[in-house]
């Protein structure tokens, strides 16, 4: 657990229950320096992600953090919410007090670029939702990207798919961004790493562990309903912290183990657009004959996860029990 200065952060969110969840901790926990917040389309449409992000924000007294909406759809691919998951609000039709505020009238991609430019000390980008913003940036401007220190992606897999049989949800969703974040971050030397699906559904919370706290006003119940939400809609007596875990791995490396692995985005599969293609071979003679070579990327793929101890940390920050 990083015990130093608070690390710089922004996240960028396609909020979303899970990005919530998310939101939460890092709102909350003193070792994170918020910095700002980006959205994009994906569980929801973009401008129901941008007023769920807001409320988030203010549920946890934090309206000194700038949000800014980017991209409402991907780069080529036609646009597709995940509302049959995340409910017609995109954050789990709770009735939670909606936020009266207004966005920062910048685009994504021009807060993040100041964000990063201005930044006294490298920042750690953290996104969690389909990669378009991010993939505008770095082609638009390759300079901001000094101002990064890494970046840890919520999205694909080098097991399986969510979205379909291959592809991850945030991949699936725009599969040429995610390529060209992969390539961009390797020419610019960004270090990534990937929280994929292979740790996505480690970290869990019970619907028992947050019954008492259902009513609550603030962080703590909202918290409580996005995990209700969750059970009942899957019918499980718990249910993942999703992309929290991804903000986990910014406050407690250790926790996830992680392997150097070289990944390509399959652009153009019938059944497997989308898919992180994740080189797991570890004989180099195969290598030396694949007529693809090695890709480009090199991230560091996380494969295993302490789901109890990122669930602990989740929850004991948003229920203020820490
Ligand atoms: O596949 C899971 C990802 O897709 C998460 O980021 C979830 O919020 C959805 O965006
Ligand atoms: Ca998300």
């Amino acid at each position: 657990m990083n015990t130093g200065t608070p690390t710089p952060v922004i996240l960028d969110v396609d909020t979303g229950v899970d990005d919530a969840c998310a939101l939460l901790l890092a709102a909350l926990h003193p070792g994170i320096d918020l910095r700002g917040v980006t959205c994009v389309g994906g569980n929801a449409p973009l401008r129901e992600v941008v007023a769920n992000t807001l409320t988030v924000l203010d549920t946890c007294g934090r309206e000194d953090v700038p949000v800014a909406a980017g991209a409402a759809v991907p780069l080529l691919e036609p646009y597709a919410d995940a509302r049959h998951v995340h409910g017609h609000d995109g954050m789990g039709d709770l009735d939670w007090h909606k936020s009266a505020r207004r966005p920062d009238q910048r685009h994504a991609v021009e807060l993040l670029r100041d964000l990063l430019v201005e930044a006294a000390e490298p920042v750690t980008l953290v996104p969690l939702a389909p990669l378009t913003n991010i993939a505008l940036l770095l082609r638009t401007y390759p300079e901001a990207a000094r101002g990064l220190a890494r970046v840890v992606f919520m999205g694909g897999g080098a097991q399986a798919g969510n979205a379909t049989a291959s592809a991850e949800f945030n991949v699936f969703h725009d599969p040429e961004a995610a390529a060209v974040v992969l390539d961009a971050c390797a020419e610019l030397e960004v270090p990534v790493t990937m929280y994929g699906l292979d740790v996505f559904y480690g970290p869990r919370v019970s619907r028992a562990q947050v019954r008492d706290h259902l009513v609550d006003p603030g962080p703590a119940g909202l918290a409580a309903r996005l995990i209700d939400f969750q059970c009942e809609r899957f019918g499980s007596p718990d249910a993942t912290i999703g992309d929290a875990g991804a903000v986990c791995a910014v406050l407690d490396p250790d926790g996830l183990s992680t392997t150097r692995l070289p990944v390509r985005v399959e652009l153009a599969g019938t059944w497997s657009r989308g898919r992180t293609v994740v080189d797991l071979r570890d004989w180099d003679g195969d290598l030396a004959h694949d007529p693809h070579g090695q890709a480009p990327a090199v991230l560091d793929v996380a494969l295993g996860v302490d789901g109890e101890r990122y669930a602990d940390l989740w929850w004991r920050t948003v229920s203020g029990s820490a």
